[in-house]
């Protein structure tokens, strides 16, 4: 009897084997792209760079890492209710983005295995990393009794699909956005051991070392590409990829603040270190970055997140479908003007010589 109230109800498409969260625009994505065009780039302007990569890819330095310890052979029901679901949300949403991260690299190496063997082999040599991201993840979920069935998402989730180009842009940005995400939790609960209520976060360290070696091999690839990097069109998409990724992770992580509050973290504070960190990092590829420290950056996000708690309160209430689309409308068109001020916001050029392969 206890255990029904401890145990929050997910939907299962078996017995144990959670149904996937629905897709919406904030969850993660699964991608596919060109794979000839991308077979056919001519690496050579960065190739020194890039198989410096690809040795410390295969150097493997979590060969040994990603193993369950004691400290997660105990029950975790002590972890219940909303901290659990919480939590389950969490793990999953994770594993999602790692497994969707292992596909496509995945498919990647397998695609350019004969045409392209330094980026097919740094591509296999990321998917293994993402592989034991998303397993070790999964493993958690069944510390509460629940895990994915990956096999299923690989065939029922949709594929976005994006050149190669964009798929550059926006993996880069999710590598290094992961680094920064990993690594503020992780020194947050080194300060703060009492807020470490799960052992997951002790491994975050050497994991987003990971990430951030995955980031530095797309940094590397865009700059063997200059025409990716140079062009006022190369400068407009820049900023709509920061400002995607940014909002993206902004609206989701204030719709779950619990998450973050149940660690010790306030999630807005969070998010604005982590968004601060990521452009900052951005730098060192993109033309350009978002101005993050004008005072209207966050309060237009801010004005987002509180259109996504109306949106919600009218979506659970009562009111009849039709007209909950008229209520719906006025914050969606508020949201879009926000973005879209955000969008256009002058952005920072980055002057240095860095995107320019030396
Ligand atoms: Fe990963
Ligand atoms: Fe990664």
């Amino acid at each position: 009897m206890v255990d029904s109230l401890k145990k929050p109800a997910f939907d299962e498409i078996r017995p144990g084997v959670k149904a996937p969260a629905k897709d919406t625009i904030l969850t993660p994505r699964f991608y596919t792209t060109d794979f000839e065009e991308m077979a056919q780039m001519d690496i050579s302007p960065n190739e020194d760079e890039l198989q410096a990569i690809l040795e410390e890819f295969r150097t493997d330095y979590n060969r040994h890492h990603f193993v369950r310890d004691d400290e997660f052979e105990q029950s975790w029901d002590h972890i219940d209710g909303e901290t659990r679901r919480l939590f389950v949300e969490f793990l999953e949403r994770s594993c999602t983005a790692e497994f969707s991260g292992f596909l496509l690299y995945k498919e990647l190496s397998r695609r350019l295995k004969d045409k392209s063997p330094v980026l097919a082999e740094c591509f296999a040599l990321m998917s293994r990393d993402e592989a034991r991201h998303a397993g070790f993840l999964n493993k958690a979920m069944s510390d509460f009794k629940l895990s994915l069935d990956l096999g299923f998402l690989t065939k029922n989730k949709k594929y976005t699909f994006f050149k190669p180009k964009f798929i550059f842009y926006a993996t880069y940005l999710s590598e290094k956005i992961g680094y920064w995400r990993y690594i503020t939790i992780y020194r947050h609960l080194e300060a703060n051991p009492e807020h470490r209520i799960y052992p997951i976060f002790r491994f975050f360290e050497n994991w987003c070392q990971d990430e951030n070696r995955h980031g530095d091999f797309f940094d590397a690839i865009m700059k063997s590409q200059p025409q990716m990097l140079n062009d006022w069109r190369a400068k407009l998409w820049s900023r709509f990829f920061l400002l995607s990724v940014f909002a993206t992770m902004y609206l989701n992580d204030i719709q779950r603040s619990g998450f973050y509050a149940c660690i010790g973290l306030d999630a807005r504070d969070y998010d604005i270190h982590v968004i601060r960190k990521t452009n900052e990092t951005a730098g060192r590829v993109f033309p350009l970055v978002l101005d993050v420290e004008h005072p209207e950056f966050f309060s237009r996000l801010d004005t987002c997140t509180e259109n996504n708690v109306k949106l919600a309160e009218i979506a659970s209430s009562n009111t009849p479908k039709f007209l909950q689309f008229f209520q719906k409308l006025p914050l969606y068109l508020s949201t879009a003007w926000q973005l879209l001020r955000l969008y256009l916001m002058k952005p920072i050029e980055v002057t240095s010589m860095e995107g320019v392969v030396r």
